[in-house]
């Protein structure tokens, strides 16, 4: 795609991943995925951010369209994950920076990633300006949010705020702007990538948007470094629904994620997501086998309970399960109420494993779980229904509705 100015003089110089599916190669992006970099053209030309490597020339080309490489002045690092930094020993190559900006904890990592013992690294402190003219760079430290090193730069004469990773969706379009495409379908998106990549810094998350909201910065373009860029009041759109999010708020949902080999499980899964829906609470029933992880992950974030089931296998769970529950514990995903069933031949341990797992993630346990023989008969059907319906009293008294 060519430069979009998105105001004057400040360039969108992104790419857009049409074909990204796995973002990060872990996480399902059904809809592709952008890498946005910026360029603003001052007294000091400015590039914000890169791309992933493997855009490097298109990123080049981009660039191109603007200045040469080597007019460039100073670099910024907001981030030095390798989608945002892929390209940055290139561009210290080729443009020869005079300044190259990170945050205290950027410059840490900068020599991890970097051979960069000659670059011009300058470690900004939180709250550090930098003159580039008719403009100002300032420096906010975000520290994980969602890497130790990620940090916002705001320019104050554009009221544009450029934050990484914060505010990111996996979209892959020709719309450059929230305000051109369904929010909705935003809204899907935003909440999928928070979910999924943001969820465990959600303390942070508060802090943060509680120290930008006492700066009072006037605000009128948010520029993620992943998907649209919010402008006018969908800026404080997207600082509403992250505080939304980083609350973790859980609705009167739950959601049953399971494996099974021969459907007995999956039949006790059934019948507890049956009792909960008599009660009228929303649930979404997910096989490992049929669902990523990730968009298992979508659906327990704002679910107020989870409930999960396998049989037992070699003395065990069934390893689908097992990486479901490593990915979901990973997220830290707080305050659910868990429940969980299994069905076995012998040993029957599938119970206690799962009853484990659902101690590891600090979930509220309010029945000791359901094991069935072999095949669940109707008495252990009508148990697993009466376990849907008490989850469900205890979903609407945590929620109160
Ligand atoms: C390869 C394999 C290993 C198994 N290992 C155990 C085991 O260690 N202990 C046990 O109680 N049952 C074991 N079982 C029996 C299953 O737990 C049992 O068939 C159960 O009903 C399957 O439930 P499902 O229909 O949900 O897959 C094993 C079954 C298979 C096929």
């Amino acid at each position: 795609m060519r430069p979009v100015e998105i105001k004057e003089g400040v360039h969108w110089i992104g790419v857009v991943d049409w074909n990204c599916r796995n973002f990060h190669g872990y996480a399902r992006s059904a809809n592709g995925t952008t890498y946005n970099a910026f360029y603003i053209e001052d007294e000091k030309k400015v590039l914000v951010d890169t791309v992933s490597k493997e855009f490097e020339s298109q990123f080049i080309c981009s660039l191109s369209h603007l200045t040469k490489p080597e007019e460039i002045d100073y670099l910024v690092v907001n981030h030095l994950e390798p989608d945002h930094a892929g390209c940055l020993a290139k561009m210290v190559e080729l443009c020869k920076p005079e300044k190259i900006f990170v945050s205290v904890m950027g410059g840490k990592a900068l020599k991890t990633f970097f051979d960069c013992e000659d670059w011009p690294v300058h470690v900004v402190k939180p709250g550090e300006e930098v003159s580039i003219g008719k403009r100002t760079l300032r420096f906010y430290e975000t520290r994980m949010l969602h890497w130790p090193d990620n940090m916002f730069t705001f320019v104050p004469e554009e009221k544009l705020l450029f934050t990484s990773d914060a505010f990111g969706q996996n979209i892959a379009a020709s719309e450059r702007w929230v305000d051109e495409v369904s929010k909705e379908m935003v809204e899907d998106h935003m909440q999928q990538y928070y979910a999924n990549i943001i969820t465990p810094y959600s303390p942070k998350v508060i802090k943060t948007l509680e120290t930008f909201a006492g700066l009072n910065l006037d605000i009128d373009m948010i520029c993620p470094d992943h998907g649209l860029m919010y402008r006018g009041d969908d800026c404080a759109f997207a600082l509403e629904k992250y505080m939304d999010y980083a609350k973790q708020t859980p609705k009167n949902k739950a959601t049953l994620f399971y494996d099974s080999m021969w459907h007995s499980t999956e039949r006790m899964i059934n019948a507890v997501a049956s009792g909960l829906v008599s009660e009228g609470i929303s649930v979404k029933v997910m096989s490992v086998k049929a669902n990523h992880h990730s968009d298992i992950m979508s659906e327990v974030f704002d679910s107020a309970a989870i409930v999960i089931g396998s049989p037992t296998h070699n003395n065990g769970i069934l390893p689908g399960m097992a990486d479901a529950l490593t990915y979901v514990k990973g997220l830290r995903p707080q305050d659910k109420i868990g429940a969980c069933v299994g069905s076995f031949g012998w040993s029957g341990e599938c119970v206690k494993i799962l009853n484990e797992w659902l101690e590891k993630m600090g979930c509220e346990i309010i029945e000791p779980g359901l094991k069935a023989k072999n095949r669940p008969n109707h008495d252990m059907l009508k148990e697993c229904f009466q376990l849907g319906v008490a989850i469900a009293a205890a979903i609407k008294e945590k929620t109160g509705k």
